[in-house]
């Protein structure tokens, strides 16, 4: 099926129906191989090129694309620079942890420069790592601090990276990256924050999956999900999802 794009809201608005680009594929590998172009199209685009991967399941498959031919010898691995959305609070060799996730699917897999990849360091206290991971991202990025691409999930209570509904994290106005405690996953979590998010270039949902649907709806209604409070100011925000996220209760 091809894909279906609606027409464009004004970003940043608020209230309303969520503003950015729908496109509606067929299934996860559609949607992956969607992102993976426009990865390396933008990543070919500027130099250097700054991206934060999104944590959770959905995006490894774009990663193991990203990671093979002929993709994997169209991105200037050199001049790319990785960052994270959000981690877990969890040792890099932890089971859960996202930068190990993407390490395995990704990053062992391209000749990107060990110094390009910044994690967050969730071995250590949750303060401290995000403290030190927003010092690095602000030396990265430099004094407009705009990553060229976010990737970001959606869980299906709308939460994204790591701003779940009624998180004081979505209050966060000043820093560029929080430790927050998530009660109702009782862990701790370091994330950026919407002020990161809604300053990048282009943010991209990558959205698959039927119990993704009843949030999907929420959020493209209007309703001020955390995934919905993602509004870039100055950037292009694009939902890829699929067939099975888009299907409506009956
Ligand atoms: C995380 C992610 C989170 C994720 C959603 C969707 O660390 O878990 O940053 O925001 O994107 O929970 O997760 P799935 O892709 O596994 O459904």
């Amino acid at each position: 099926m091809s894909d279906t794009s609606v027409t464009a809201l004004p970003a940043g608005t608020t209230g309303g129906p969520a503003p950015g680009a729908l496109s509606v594929l067929a299934d996860l590998e559609a949607i992956s191989r969607e992102a993976a172009r426009r990865f390396v199209a933008q990543a070919a685009a500027v130099n250097p090129f700054t991206v934060a991967l999104a944590g959770g399941s959905t995006p490894r498959r774009l990663y193991e694309m990203l990671a093979q031919q002929p993709l994997s010898d169209q991105v200037p691995w050199s001049r790319v620079h990785v960052f994270w959305g959000d981690e877990r609070c969890v040792p890099p060799d932890h089971a859960d942890s996202n930068y190990r996730m993407a390490r395995e699917a990704l990053l062992d897999r391209v000749p990107i420069p060990p110094g390009n990849v910044h994690r967050i360091r969730g071995e250590i206290d949750p303060q401290q790592a995000a403290a030190d991971y927003a010092a690095e991202l602000a030396s990265v990025l430099g004094p407009d601090g705009r990553l060229d691409l976010a990737l970001l999930g959606m869980g299906d209570d709308g939460h994204t990276a790591s701003l779940f509904p009624g998180s004081t994290a979505l209050a966060e106005r000043e820093r560029n990256v929080v430790a927050v405690h998530v009660d109702k996953l009782q862990s701790w979590r370091v994330t950026l924050t919407l002020p990161t998010l809604n300053a990048a270039r282009q943010v991209l949902f990558l959205v698959s999956g039927a119990g993704k649907a009843q949030a999907l709806t929420r959020v493209q209604a209007g309703e001020r999900l955390p995934a919905g409070l993602v509004r870039p100011t100055d950037g292009h925000l694009i939902w890829l999802v699929d067939q099975q996220a888009m299907r409506r209760p009956s």
